[in-house]
């Protein structure tokens, strides 16, 4: 199938490590010019020589964007820059660092004001800084969220009142400008093999007392497939959304998740 992804430009928000950086990879093998973004100038010029080996890319089919995304007045002119740079914006990827495993009696007001910044609000404001470039492309968002937003289990506080937002800012993007030939869909991971499933893993060991192996198994055993998802797995449907292939799709929402999540609908 064709993408149709050959010449537009995609910019690809926390992109320097795991599933942000595979999509910005099978953007620019399927011909994109690729803008990523993440908080280290260093990551970001690995995820370049990542991109470049794994992709057959040359270097200039990708550039750096360094923007801390819980810094709001940064992330205007990083976006605006990534935009001046690529000369337009076909396709606009939002994600982030992730939210911290607290239940909601550990979780402080200031945490969740944090968390609200560097999550939603950021989102937010990437979306306002790209929006006139969309329009002029007629192009898409795609906004990677989290399966566990759709099904809070406990102990993700933050997943489930900060992160939910962005269903329906993407729903609503995509009723209100779907005249400006926009569209807005979110891609929902669930155990995803990157360097934060080992790390947020680790951190509800700790936090509950429980041996990392085990809960690994526990992880894998609560999906279908019985085991964790690749981050090219993840990326490959990823970019499908964001591709003009999936011209007809707008509105929705995509789990990717070996089959995690339980609702029939
Ligand atoms: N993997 C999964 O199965 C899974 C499941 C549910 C939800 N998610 C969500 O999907 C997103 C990506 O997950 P992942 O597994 O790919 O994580 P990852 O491998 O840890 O990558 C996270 C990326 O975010 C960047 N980042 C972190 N904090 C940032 C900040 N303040 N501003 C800008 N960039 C920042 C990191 O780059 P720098 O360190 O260079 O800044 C890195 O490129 C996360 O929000 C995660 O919670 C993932």
């Amino acid at each position: 199938m064709d993408l149709q992804l050959d010449g537009n430009t995609a910019l690809v928000m926390a992109a320097s490590k795991g599933i942000g950086r595979e999509i910005a990879t099978q953007l620019a093998a399927e011909g994109a010019h690729v803008a990523i973004s993440s908080r280290s100038r260093e990551n970001l010029e690995a995820a370049r020589e990542y991109i470049v080996e794994t992709a057959g890319v040359g270097p200039d089919v990708v550039t750096l964007v360094p923007c801390d995304l819980s810094d709001p007045d940064a992330i205007r002119p990083a976006v605006e820059n990534a935009i001046d740079e690529l000369g337009g914006l076909d396709h606009l990827i939002t994600n982030h660092g992730g939210t911290t495993p607290k239940r909601f009696n550990e979780a402080t007001i200031e945490e969740f004001d944090e968390q609200y910044t560097s999550i939603l609000k950021s989102t937010i404001i990437v979306i306002k800084a790209a929006l006139p470039a969309l329009e002029a492309s007629s192009g898409s968002m795609t906004h990677i969220v989290a399966a566990t937003a759709l099904e809070p289990p406990e102990g993700l506080i933050f997943t489930s009142t900060i992160r939910s937002g962005i269903f329906g800012l993407s729903k609503s993007i995509a009723n209100e400008h779907a005249a400006d030939g926009i569209r807005s869909n979110c891609v929902c991971p669930r155990s995803v093999h990157t360097g934060r499933i080992e790390s947020k893993t680790e951190m509800i060991a700790e936090r509950d007392d429980v041996p990392f192996d085990e809960l690994m198994q526990e992880r894998k055993d609560a999906l279908p497939v019985g085991r964790l998802g690749s981050p090219e797995e993840f990326a490959r449907t990823a970019t499908y959304v964001a591709s003009p292939a999936a011209g007809f799709l707008t509105g929705t929402v995509v789990p990717v998740d070996g089959g995690w999540s339980r609702k029939a609908f």
